[in-house]
């Protein structure tokens, strides 16, 4: 079994990266579940009803979120009917949404689990803690678990690697938007990377306009960021699984952008 994960779209660069690549990217890999980090995909902030039913519209299977999730008020008509759209699960309780969903794919269901860091993030529930909770809670039902670790620092995100190796399929970081080199199969068999990256503007800081960003370097003074304009990027993870154990066989980075042309 293959799970395609896409890391967190930008606004409508990475949307329309996701209309003209996902395709091509599921005639190449034929991933039998999709998952696209969708936290910044409403003009950098939040997702809207629109948006998310457009990625399922897609071919993915389920949309993670992270500390952007509530950025467009959008979210708070339809994330409780969202029954594929995963926000972190170490928010308050009583925040609106789900944690973990399960989907179905070759006769079996996948676990997807949104967790998000606290370091340099606002303070949250542990999400160390909660990562046990939600794996003896999806263990009932399945051995395939993945958990998209929206984080800022890479230490936290290596070390939720290392805490669940073994206990889970695959711990994905995202957040930081720029992919890392480290995708690897830890001893005990879970896929890990410290950040998948960003899918949208090549060109930009993060996404955001390059020219805003420097003028709030150089002058600290508050500058709104947009979403960049220009050419545009993909990035992702495909990560194959042996279905019995659900532990990972291989974690591949896949980056497509002018300095990294897509070859079919
Ligand atoms: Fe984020």
């Amino acid at each position: 079994m293959k799970i395609l994960f896409i890391g967190d779209v930008v606004g409508s660069p990475g949307r329309n990266m996701i209309s003209e690549y996902l395709p091509k990217l599921k005639a190449k890999f034929h991933p039998n579940i999709t998952i696209i980090n969708g936290e910044n995909a409403a003009s950098g902030r939040g997702i809207t009803q629109k948006i998310y039913n457009g990625f399922i519209e897609a071919g993915a299977q389920a949309v993670t979120l992270g500390n952007h999730s509530w950025d467009n008020k959008d979210i708070f008509e339809f994330i409780d009917s969202a029954n594929y759209l995963v926000r972190p699960a170490n928010f308050p309780t009583n925040t609106p949404g789900k944690g973990m969903v399960f989907c179905r794919s070759l006769g079996q269901e996948i676990a997807i689990i949104n967790l998000q860091g606290r370091t340099f993030l606002p303070p949250l529930d542990c999400p160390f803690e909660k990562a046990d909770k939600l794996i003896e809670e999806a263990k009932k039902r399945t051995s395939i678990i993945f958990v998209d670790f929206h984080g800022e620092a890479t230490s936290e995100k290596q070390a939720m690697g290392w805490y669940l190796d073994g206990r889970v399929t695959a711990v994905v970081g995202t957040h930081t938007h720029v992919q890392t080199a480290d995708n690897r199969i830890l001893p005990k068999g879970t896929a890990f990377i410290t950040d998948v990256g960003m899918t949208g503007p090549y060109d930009g800081i993060l996404g955001m306009d390059r020219n805003a960003v420097i003028k709030r370097f150089l002058t600290a003074l508050p500058v709104r960021f947009e979403v960049a304009e220009g050419r545009s990027q993909l990035s992702a993870v495909l990560i194959d699984i042996d279905q019995k154990s659900g532990t990972a066989k291989s974690i591949e980075r896949i980056l497509i952008n002018d300095d990294h042309p897509f070859f079919d």
